[in-house]
């Protein structure tokens, strides 16, 4: 089996690493790339990540030429031109807007959704600020809402870049918000949620116990 030629910057708590991850299963390419597992917080970064991307965030992958991409949409839109099978992110016609609109929402919910941990859990108690905190999680209800009303037949025809951007939305909102019972307000969500959840890309890339 050839060396991995390409490095991510890894940690198994992050939704966004977790896109990435999926899509590399999905795309069988997960022997092309070596983690590297970091630890960090806004308020506790990494030199190790601030030493390849200045934003300090992850994923952050660095290519065989030594050169790095961050923000997981720019990495999933690389890895997906480097495999030969149907791509995951359709390369042109109002499909491609679409889908990545979709993948865009579902990003939109993980930002929401990590700003609340961050706020819940780093920030301390007395500086908190709940009308804040209510305005992230309305944001991530709106998502939901329109996913459930009017996208459910396309993220269940394809498990591509949209779906798989939900489907981690979700893994992550179970993961962080547990108590959040989403599955009662969106039922139809929940029930493809319970099926691709099964896929071994999203089994083998679940969050920490
Ligand atoms: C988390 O542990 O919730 C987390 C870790 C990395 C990035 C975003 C969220």
């Amino acid at each position: 089996m050839p060396s991995p030629s390409m490095t991510l910057f890894h940690s198994p708590s992050s939704p966004f690493v977790r896109k990435v991850m999926v899509l590399l299963h999905e795309t069988g390419q997960l022997d092309r790339v070596a983690l590297e597992q970091v630890q960090l917080s806004p308020t506790s970064p990494s030199e190790a990540v601030n030493a390849q991307n200045p934003a300090g965030k992850i994923p952050a992958l660095r290519l065989a030429d030594g050169s790095v991409l961050h923000d997981s949409r720019v990495i999933l839109d690389y890895l997906d031109q480097q495999h030969v099978g149907d791509p995951l992110i359709p390369l042109q016609g109002p499909a491609r807007w679409r889908r990545l609109s979709l993948a865009s929402l579902a990003d939109a919910i993980l930002d929401a959704a990590v700003l609340i941990r961050y706020e819940s859990f780093l920030r301390p108690p007395d500086k908190r600020w709940e009308l804040w905190q209510e305005g992230q999680q309305a944001k991530i209800e709106r998502a939901l809402q329109q996913f459930e009303n009017e996208a459910i037949a396309e993220l269940a025809c394809h498990f591509d870049i949209a779906a798989i951007g939900v489907a981690c939305a979700l893994g992550y909102l179970d993961f962080r918000q547990p108590e959040s019972n989403w599955r009662q307000r969106y039922p139809q969500l929940a029930d493809w949620y319970a099926e691709v959840s099964q896929r071994p890309s999203m089994q083998a890339t679940q969050p920490p116990a």
